[in-house]
């Protein structure tokens, strides 16, 4: 079968897609001819994203929601599936992160990263559903490498997106019968990007996250777009309920080195 990776006519969503990783999964996406719509808190953002996907040449449109108020979530779905039609495609990355040991954040902080990540990605998802293409739409959920390895400083992260992941196998079960299909993306350090400026906050760090890197190089937001292409293709058809680390090999093991030095920083800090 002949990889098809023309999205022309297609209706892609990314919820978080106006900055960083998920804004470069949506211009790649526009680039291989989708309709794509765009959200996130910010209207200046969104915006300014929407503009960016039509110098593309792509139909584009966007909202501002929090993905924590499910209202206004259900409400921007619902105009842009008025607008666009069913949803082939949907992406939900919207994510919070700042590093602090867990005796360095109130409870508030903890749960502000799992209402945004965690909840949020549940309330993207179940209300996307009504609007999801049956059979053929593909979600993917942009997790992270904090899923499934520890790290020190980012407790609330790792809680949150291990939650993630099991969202994407728990509703790839439920789903499945009606031909949708989810994965879980696990971006390694990317850059450019807010995550990083937040996980490396220093040059010392940035360059200690690069060499952690088994092929010696930060990702790009094309690397991350790339595999969510690939993974919403025709080529990816049985291809369901899995979590694709695209990080260099960062995850077999790198991560824990950053995680170290990050850890000795914050410590500094509650001195
Ligand atoms: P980013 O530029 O800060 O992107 C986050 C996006 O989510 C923005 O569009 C932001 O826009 C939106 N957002 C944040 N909170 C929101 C909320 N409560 N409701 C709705 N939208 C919200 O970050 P990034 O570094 O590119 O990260 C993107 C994704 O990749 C995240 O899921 C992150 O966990 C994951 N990831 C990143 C890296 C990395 O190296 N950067 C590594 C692994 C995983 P507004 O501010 O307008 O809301
Ligand atoms: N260390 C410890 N606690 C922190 C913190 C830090 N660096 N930053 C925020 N918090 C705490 C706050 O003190 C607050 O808790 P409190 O009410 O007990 O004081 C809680 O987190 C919520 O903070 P607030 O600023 O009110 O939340 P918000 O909803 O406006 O923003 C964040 C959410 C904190 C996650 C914010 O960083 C954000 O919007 N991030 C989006 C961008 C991003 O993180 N990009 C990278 C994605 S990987």
């Amino acid at each position: 079968m002949a990889i098809n990776i023309d999205f022309s006519g297609k209706t892609v969503v990314v919820v978080g897609g106006t900055s960083g990783i998920n804004r470069g999964i949506a211009e790649l996406f526009a680039k291989h001819g989708a309709k794509v719509a765009v959200a996130s808190r910010d209207q200046a953002k969104v915006d300014d994203t929407v503009k960016a996907l039509q110098a593309l040449g792509a139909e584009a449109m966007g909202f501002a929601a929090d993905v924590r108020q499910q209202d206004a979530i259900k409400e921007g779905l619902q105009k842009v599936f008025e607008a666009f039609g069913q949803f082939d495609v949907l992406v939900s990355g919207a994510a919070g992160n700042f590093p602090a040991l867990a005796n360095g954040m109130s409870a508030n902080g903890f749960k502000s990263v799992i209402d945004i990540d965690l909840l949020g990605t549940f309330h993207v998802m179940q209300s996307a559903y009504p609007h999801l293409k049956k059979p053929g739409a593909s979600i993917i959920n942009i997790s992270a490498p904090q899923a499934f390895l520890p790290m020190a400083a980012q407790a609330h992260v790792c809680s949150a997106k291990a939650g993630v992941d099991m969202i994407t196998r728990c509703l790839a079960l439920e789903w499945g019968e009606e031909g949708i299909r989810i994965n879980s993306i696990v971006p390694g350090p990317i850059e450019g990007t807010e995550g990083m400026k937040r996980l490396a906050p220093t040059d010392e760090l940035m360059e200690l996250a690069k060499q952690s890197v088994p092929l010696k190089r930060l990702g790009l937001p094309e690397d991350i777009g790339n595999a969510a292409l690939f993974l919403s293709s025709d080529a990816a058809s049985y291809i369901s309920g899995t979590v694709i680390p695209v990080d260099g090999g960062w995850a077999l093991g790198g991560a824990s080195s950053l995680s170290n030095q990050l850890t000795e920083m914050m410590k500094q800090f509650l001195k």
